[in-house]
């Protein structure tokens, strides 16, 4: 995020975030190039939901993965095809399974209640829809920040239970199994552990495709690209899970079985993640007890996952930059507090900064994934962030909810 200097953040209204659409288009450009002839990627919608973010990605790829109902509205919204589209999630709705089989976008089952709704939803509309199973691996790497797989967990089917989940499916007229899906783990910076994940699943979808009466004609590797967020971490090197993994998919596309499969690497906050920002203003700075305290304008309310709240065990300070500061310039040890009545609500516990004062301005960056739709921003109302994108030199303002802003109340 390498334009916030370019703001006049007197003529913007704290707090929002803002998007970079030539970044998303790059990164997206970047990764679809580094794993040209082995793995496409496919945009996880839930990483960052926004339409112009959505539209941005998109221009640079070919696959879309939605996790909900509405993210399968989102993708379809911004003019995907449904064949573009894959839908995942443990927690699909009768209604909605109903609205979108038979579209032509391919939904992944990941559980056998699913398969019998499905299926019944199919047999009653008289179409026959495509499948894929989604695997919950035994095994996960060490490396990823959170894992999904190797323990009990409501993604997809057990390892060991694939062989009879895939006989059930083959068995039902109204759905036709078309493939595999596995997301075992995120966060990940090291090359060697994704690596050694991406064999892992070449195995597991080689032993499944032996199981299945058809080839599979699609196979979803979940990335678990990370992204660095705090001191000390290094970006992860794609060229290098590209040079591990190229042998192993290599020896997939030479499969008579899985050859013919179109694979696809699920991923969403490497391309999101770095393309955004949250811009925060100080609202009060005071001193408690010997240590200088900035009170934002934006908490946990407004992100989660800086406050450490999203999966973290302990709280890390995401990288921050000062943009607009008054006083002495030295860096001194203070916390950096949301607005919100509850002690939890601090962006930074400690953190050493040039001392803010009221008024001044900074910036939580790496913030395009998993930042505004992943925060609960109804929470003590305080208005909800505006969202911006810089496109060709201009900000564009592509809120979708203005919630919580004066005026928006409705008097009952
Ligand atoms: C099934 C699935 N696909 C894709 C993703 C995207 O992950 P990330 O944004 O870390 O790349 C997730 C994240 O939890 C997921 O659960």
């Amino acid at each position: 995020m390498s334009k916030l200097s370019a703001l006049d953040l007197n003529k913007i209204e704290t707090p929002f975030y803002i998007y970079d659409s030539e970044e998303l288009s790059q990164r997206a450009t970047q990764v679809k190039t580094v794993f040209e002839g082995l793995l496409a990627p496919s945009y996880a919608i839930k990483s960052n939901p926004n339409l112009q973010v959505l539209r941005s990605v998109m221009s640079q790829l070919d696959h879309i993965d939605a996790s909900s109902a509405m993210e399968v509205e989102r993708a379809l919204a911004i003019g995907l095809d449904p064949s573009q589209i894959t839908w995942s999630g443990p927690g699909k709705r009768d209604r909605e399974l109903r609205a979108y089989a038979g579209l032509g976008l391919t939904i992944v089952v990941e559980s056998s209640d699913e398969i019998d709704m499905l299926d019944a939803i199919c047999a009653e509309k008289g179409i026959q829809q495509d499948v894929l199973l989604r695997i919950n691996p035994d095994h996960v790497p060490k490396g990823f920040g959170a894992s999904m797989s190797g323990k009990p967990s409501q993604f997809g089917i057990d390892e060991p239970e694939v062989p009879a989940v895939i006989a059930d499916i083959d068995a039902r007229a109204s759905l036709r199994l078309t493939g595999f899906h596995a997301y075992t783990g995120s966060m990940c910076l090291a090359p060697e552990p994704i690596a050694e994940n991406i064999e892992n699943l070449c195995a597991i979808f080689s032993r499944a495709a032996e199981c299945a009466s058809t080839p599979p004609e699609k196979l979803i590797f979940g990335a678990g690209f990370g992204i660095p967020l705090h001191d000390g971490q290094v970006p992860l090197d794609i060229e290098q899970v590209r040079t591990l993994i190229a042998p192993h998919i290599e020896a997939l596309a030479q499969d008579p079985r899985l050859g013919a499969a179109t694979r696809l690497l699920e991923l969403g906050r490497w391309i999101s993640g770095p393309s955004g920002a949250l811009v925060t203003r100080v609202l009060s700075a005071k001193v408690s007890r010997g240590l200088p305290i900035a009170v934002c304008d934006a908490g946990f309310n407004n992100h989660l996952a800086a406050c450490g709240m999203m999966g973290s065990v302990f709280q890390k300070n995401y990288p921050f930059e000062v943009l607009q500061h008054q006083g002495d310039p030295a860096p001194v040890e203070q916390m950096l507090a949301g607005p919100l009545c509850t002690s939890i609500d601090q962006l930074s516990r400690k953190i050493t900064l040039p001392l803010l004062a009221k008024g001044d301005v900074l910036a939580v960056l790496m913030s395009g994934a998993y930042g505004l739709t992943a925060s609960p921003t109804r929470f003590i109302s305080h208005p909800e962030p505006t969202e911006y994108m810089i496109e060709d030199g201009t900000l564009r303002d592509i809120s979708e909810s203005a919630l919580n802003h004066p005026g928006t109340i409705r008097s009952t």
